[in-house]
């Protein structure tokens, strides 16, 4: 996933022009608070979303999850990686001791399994200080603080540490790339008794989903899961019925992912 486009890289040519000029100019938290006139419409269509969705995922496995303001909207209406919420939802059945999260962005994964996994220790990796406070905030408004541990970027060392032996622990790794050495068992031996959900990444770095499938196709049994196309159909209707007759673009563009080409997932559990 990456950051939906600025909605100036689509503007008008003479907009996209002085864009730079203006990034130059003023900082991202005088930008922010600018923002409601720079893009009304824009500003409008994520306020009705937010206030139709409480401040709260609206479907899917994590409905109910709160999250901080300003969420990436696929986040919000519950449709984010659709193609996983069946392996969401059977994973969420299992008893689980840890739970792991590497990659964990705003913590979208991290609180939601948090609250579907009653009792599970929860560890986030992630790189960005800016990231892990949003972490943090997400965490404490859904009451999952007392079971957290946030942890900065990951690699084989600290991942080998919290992981242990693996045994009952769920892991879910979402690094761009980095997944090729977070699945070394020889460097992490830990692995071999845990189940993973990686997000493969040749996208970013050719062969990725290869040597993930080369480091644990002996020891686990693979579940492949590609990414589909979004469409309308994906904007979850009841939310807002009025916004899908007004604005259908805008809703289109609000369920896109953002991704640089195919993807897959892995599912990864211990033979
Ligand atoms: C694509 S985002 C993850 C999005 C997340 N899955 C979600 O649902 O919102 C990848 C994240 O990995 C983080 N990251 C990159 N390298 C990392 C590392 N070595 N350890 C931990 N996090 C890392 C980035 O800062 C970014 O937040």
């Amino acid at each position: 996933m990456t950051d939906a486009p600025d909605p100036a890289s689509q503007a008008p040519t003479l907009r996209g022009t002085l864009r730079p000029l203006y990034r130059a100019l003023l900082g991202e938290g005088m930008r922010a608070r600018l923002r409601p006139l720079t893009y009304p419409a824009d500003t409008a269509f994520r306020a009705a979303l937010w206030r139709g969705a409480q401040g709260a995922v609206a479907a899917g496995p994590f409905t109910g999850l709160k999250l901080a303001p300003r969420p990436f909207l696929p986040h919000l209406l519950g449709t984010y990686e659709r193609e996983l919420h069946p392996t969401i939802d059977a994973l969420c059945t299992r008893k689980w001791k840890r739970v792991i999260n590497i990659g964990g962005g705003n913590g979208f994964y991290i609180a939601g399994l948090g609250r579907r996994i009653p009792g599970a220790e929860l560890i986030v990796f992630e790189l960005t200080a800016e990231a892990r406070a949003v972490i943090a905030a997400t965490m404490t408004r859904n009451g999952l603080q007392d079971r957290m541990t946030i942890l900065g970027a990951a690699d084989q060392s600290n991942f080998a540490a919290a992981l242990g032996d693996g045994e009952d622990t769920l892991v879910v790794i979402d690094v761009e790339g980095l997944e090729i050495e977070l699945t070394d068992l020889t460097r992490i031996p830990g692995l071999r008794r845990a189940t993973l959900l990686v997000e493969t990444h040749d996208v970013i770095r050719p062969g990725c989903r290869d040597a993930v499938v080369a480091h644990l196709g002996a020891t686990h049994a693979v579940n492949a899961i590609p990414t589909q196309a979004r469409t309308l159909a994906d904007f979850p209707r009841e939310l807002s019925p009025w916004l899908m007759r007004l604005a259908p673009s805008r809703c289109v563009e609000a369920v896109q992912e953002w991704r640089g080409g195919p993807q897959e997932w892995l599912l990864l559990e211990p033979r």
